[in-house]
């Protein structure tokens, strides 16, 4: 689905993605860990467009399409959906008002009210999440851990294909990041892809992994499945270097 190669990204003039190349299939769930600051964030919204990163070398396709050749919209209606580290505030607009317009936006047809509204509140439901979210404005005032549910809110009423979670399990409690994990567990299917960027184990245990990616000064430095998470977890990363064997364990 997604295949990024040697891919080098400069922020302000600083090279913090150097040379890295990573691949995600169809139905896959990857995971990729590594110390703060060591430029995660930075590969999600390099995926998503965001103008403030600058790619210097490589590519990326998205099924079979250059991806770094579409803006940000384009990567959105093609189905890829980032659900952010910290999920920006709009004051002002309502989460109901947001996802008519950008469904609207998507599918080219008018949605109908009653259908939509239907829609939303089964999936607040089926969320946890609070009805009164529908027209609060898009994560204005909202706690560390409702912003994430409202970003699920989102993501379930856009139905995206390649979903990439920066970070989800930060701030939401025991309870709700198992009701969120176990949703996206069943939303999972044969066409769409998770990318897990994580500190914990702990959402593993719902959304386990095909492969665990870890990530040092910029590229990928060793590969395996979820017992490198359980390795990661007991060791932390100053047991991994940089040069490590980079092949799948
Ligand atoms: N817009 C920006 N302006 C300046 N520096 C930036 C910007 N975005 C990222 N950086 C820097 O790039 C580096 C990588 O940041 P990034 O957010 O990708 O780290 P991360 O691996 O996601 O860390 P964490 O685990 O703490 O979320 C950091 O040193 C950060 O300060
Ligand atoms: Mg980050």
């Amino acid at each position: 689905m997604l295949k990024i190669e040697e891919l080098t990204v400069k922020v302000q003039d600083k090279v913090i993605i150097d040379n890295l190349s990573l691949e995600i299939n169809d139905g896959e769930i990857v995971a990729l860990m590594g110390p703060n600051g060591i430029g995660k964030s930075t590969i999600c919204k390099v995926i998503m467009g965001d103008p403030n990163y600058q790619v210097v070398s490589g590519s990326i396709t998205y099924n079979g399409g250059n991806l770094l050749a579409m803006d940000v919209v384009k990567r959105s209606h093609k189905g890829i959906y980032l659900v952010s580290q910290s999920p920006m505030e709009i004051e002002g607009v309502t989460n109901a008002e947001m996802l008519r317009c950008a469904l609207e936006c998507k599918t080219g047809t008018r949605t109908n009210f009653f259908e939509f509204n239907k829609k939303i509140t089964t999936i607040c439901d089926k969320l946890d999440i609070p009805k009164s979210f529908i027209h609060r404005g898009v994560n204005e005032g909202m706690s560390g851990g409702e912003k994430k549910k409202n970003e699920l809110l989102q993501l379930y009423v856009l139905e995206p294909k390649f979903i990439i979670l920066d970070e989800l399990d930060s701030g939401l409690d025991v309870d709700s990041l198992k009701v969120l994990s176990l949703a996206l567990k069943e939303y999972m299917s044969d066409d769409v892809s998770i990318l897990i960027i994580t500190h914990h184990i702990s959402i593993f245990k719902y959304l386990t992994p095909n492969i665990v990616h870890i990530i040092k000064q910029g590229n990928i430095i060793k590969s395996g499945d979820f017992n490198l998470a359980l390795d990661v977890e007991k060791k932390g990363f100053s047991a991994y270097e940089v040069g490590e064997n980079k092949n799948h364990e």
